[in-house]
């Protein structure tokens, strides 16, 4: 049985070590209607033209599901976004390989991973979760169905991207940099990934998430990370809220982050408190690691209040409503 005493003394042990400030935006961006939707908000600075994007759908009244998938859609096709999509940078042998999912708002998910040629994986996630009885693809598989589905076969290695991995090759050492999303990256840049995680609430209420990348550059040729994983990179309970995560997969995936995120908000967490709460878990388990990596957590509730945390400064992200279509928003950090 759950066991709230029990409950309040292990937060109050981390509020303790860490000072949780529960933080929320309900009053400023209330509407007309006196709700905090429709909103659309993403990670980091690229969250700003796919939230426009979003905004198309989710401003005149469309549907949550089509917004995320519209607004990602966005970075995927920018071939200055190196971490998403087309352009994104390859893995250690010179494969562009992209993950993503989607989930909607009764709780039905779809992804891919490790897919190769084919531009728009959110897209096709989208699919395979209306298409098929399954929830994730991967590689070839992935591939074979999404040119089933019509989509067309291209190559996804730009001249910029293989200028940049054929640099990488000369010393082939992997190094993680922090906050690689924020900077426009040039050909022999250091390299990281990442990851552009969507929530929105349309005007009825329902909320969906979307979640796409090319994965960390230049990972070993097979690795998956979080994104496209539900639960990890993207979590949605339209009871609840939702959940997104950006930084190194791994982690994410070891803490289940986007769903243990949802989960406490459940609990009465506020979001960004929920982020906090779950950043912190993975710097308690492997405080070494955390000092080198990031992992940001991005979550809105039900009401439309959203927040975010992350373990090292830097993180950003995008909000838009019915009164700003360009916000961006520094995220808290744990240093
Ligand atoms: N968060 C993206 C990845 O680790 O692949």
């Amino acid at each position: 049985m759950y066991n709230r005493r029990k409950f309040l003394k292990t937060t109050s042990t981390v509020a303790g070590l860490v000072a949780i400030a529960p933080r929320t935006f309900s009053k400023s961006f209330l509407n007309k209607n006196n709700t905090g939707f429709p909103i659309v908000i993403s990670t980091w600075d690229f969250g700003v033209a796919a939230n426009k994007e979003a905004w198309k759908i989710l401003g005149t009244g469309g549907r949550a599901l089509d917004a995320v998938e519209a607004g990602a859609r966005i970075p995927e096709a920018d071939l200055n976004n190196h971490s998403v999509g087309k352009a994104g940078y390859p893995d250690r042998d010179g494969h562009v390989t992209l993950d993503a999912c989607i989930m909607d708002e009764f709780g039905n998910c779809g992804g891919v991973a490790g897919m190769e040629y084919i531009a728009h994986p959110i897209s096709v996630a989208r699919l395979v979760m209306e298409k098929t009885p399954h929830v994730l693809l991967v590689g070839e598989g992935a591939t074979q169905f999404a040119v089933e589905q019509g989509f067309k076969k291209e190559t996804l290695l730009t001249d910029e991207s293989k200028k940049a991995w054929e640099k990488w090759l000369v010393t082939a050492k992997y190094s993680p940099v922090i906050n690689f999303e924020n900077k426009q990256s040039k050909p022999g840049d250091k390299y990281n990934h990442d990851t552009i995680g969507m929530l929105a609430i349309d005007a009825k209420g329902n909320i969906s998430g979307a979640c796409t990348t090319s994965g960390m550059a230049f990972k070993l040729h097979g690795r998956v990370g979080d994104s496209p994983i539900i639960g990890a990179g993207l979590y949605v309970d339209n009871e609840v809220g939702g959940a997104t995560s950006t930084g190194v997969g791994e982690e994410v995936i070891r803490n289940v982050g986007s769903f243990l995120v949802v989960e406490l908000m459940r609990q009465g967490y506020s979001p960004d408190a929920a982020c906090k709460e779950a950043v912190n878990r993975i710097i308690k388990k492997k405080p070494e690691t955390a000092k080198q990596i990031q992992v940001g957590f991005l979550a809105i509730n039900k009401k439309g209040e959203y927040g975010s945390y992350a373990i090292q400064p830097g993180f950003s992200f995008a909000v838009c409503n019915q009164e700003k279509q360009d916000l961006l928003v520094s995220g808290k950090s744990y240093y």
